[in-house]
């Protein structure tokens, strides 16, 4: 055995984080041929056919290094935000935002706060950076509870993650909440506004960090386009910050943190309202075939302002994942936010979404299981 330098504790103690699986794994791994994924959130039209010719387009260029300032995409997004250039950073999926937060704020012994559960890369950056993640349980309405962050704020927190809406429960803090949960926050910490499903909600009270940016407390809005945009595997999000954050973030950075095809990409999609209108409308009606599905079958669910659906299957959730998984249908079981009797489903088209409840509800015949909330 080499012996190796020393490794911290913290991230000897961390895990690899287990991403939904991919559909040619589980064809690998259970001989399947038609496999469909429900799991990570991801648009089920596929990426916008305006971001695929640009990309087409930008292969010629891409021998040289990419424009790592990002100016078209970050000027065309400073027009979409009424923002200037200086208050804009792309990262490699929003992601890599998260960690230029906690390589340029959190040192060793410093303290983060996120609502449990919630998107588990906070948890793991936080601790990378030698910092600790204090996780708040969400309510009995499984939203954030914002009251009990604003109560654990103490010396050494830095950064305060809210997740609108919230992965996975799909639920929202309102711009009433949020402001007054702003106004109670001491200087010297900085609040992160992670709306990676923001495009989804349907819901008019909810907050909306853009509207947030002008407050005492500096904040940081975190946008993605793996989502929305249907761009999850050219990796590209960006942040909204003051002038001063967004320079720190510059100097964390790598310096060609984007390729110049995710660029272009994301460039064309922001153009695609048609796209965009399109993949909002089918998120916003299929969620509603979920919820007439789990109310006939008498299964708890939580009404989602995203592009997936939480629901309760009790102490069986992971067999049934499991026997979902055999018939080629992957879902994300919820062991890893420690909500186990929990699935989470992500939108898809109509015909996989009727494919997914088809199945549930016959697995749950075959095994003559009764839940009721
Ligand atoms: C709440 C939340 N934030 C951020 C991300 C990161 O997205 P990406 O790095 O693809 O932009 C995800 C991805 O699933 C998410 O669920």
């Amino acid at each position: 055995m080499k012996t190796l330098p020393p490794v911290p504790g913290s991230i000897a103690s961390l895990l690899p984080y287990q991403q939904g699986k991919p559909i040619a794994e589980v064809k690998r791994e259970l001989g399947l041929s038609d496999v469909i994924k429900l799991a990570s959130n991801e648009c089920p039209l596929g990426p916008s056919p305006r971001a695929m010719a640009a990309v087409g387009a930008a292969t010629a260029d891409m021998f040289r290094y990419p424009d790592g300032g990002g100016f078209d995409l970050r000027q065309a997004l400073a027009r979409r935000h009424r923002l200037d250039m200086d208050n804009i950073c792309l990262g490699n999926g929003s992601n890599e935002i998260i960690e230029m937060l906690c390589r340029a704020f959190v040192r060793p012994g410093d303290y983060a706060l996120a609502a449990s559960p919630s998107f588990l890369m906070y948890q793991k950056l936080v601790r990378v950076a030698g910092g600790i993640l204090e996780e708040i349980p969400l309510d009995k309405d499984y939203r954030i509870d914002l009251k009990a962050l604003a109560g654990a704020v103490r010396a050494r927190v830095r950064l305060v993650f809210v997740n609108n809406p919230n992965n996975p429960a799909g639920t929202v803090v309102t711009r009433t909440e949020l402001k007054e949960f702003l106004d109670q926050i001491p200087p010297g910490i900085i609040v992160v506004l992670d709306e990676a499903y923001i495009d989804f909600n349907s819901d008019r009270a909810c907050a909306r960090g853009e509207e947030f940016l002008n407050h005492s407390v500096p904040v940081v809005v975190m946008r993605t386009f793996s989502k929305i945009a249907g761009l999850a595997g050219l990796r590209i999000g960006y942040a909204l910050a003051d002038k001063e954050i967004i320079n720190y973030f510059d100097r964390v950075r790598q310096p060609f943190n984007t390729s110049s095809l995710a660029q272009a990409a994301a460039l064309a999609a922001l153009e695609d309202g048609e796209f965009y209108e399109r993949h909002v409308a089918l998120v916003q009606n299929e969620r509603r075939r979920y919820y007439d599905a789990f109310t006939r079958l008498g299964l708890f669910f939580l009404p989602s302002q995203a592009n997936f659906v939480l629901f309760h299957l009790g102490p069986r959730a992971e067999d049934i994942f499991k026997k979902m998984l055999a018939r080629g249908v992957i879902l994300r079981w919820m062991g890893a936010y420690n909500l186990p009797e929990f699935i989470r489903v992500s939108i898809g088209k109509p015909e996989e979404n009727i494919r997914c409840l088809a199945d549930l509800e016959r697995i749950l015949e075959l095994e003559r299981v009764h839940f009721k909330c």
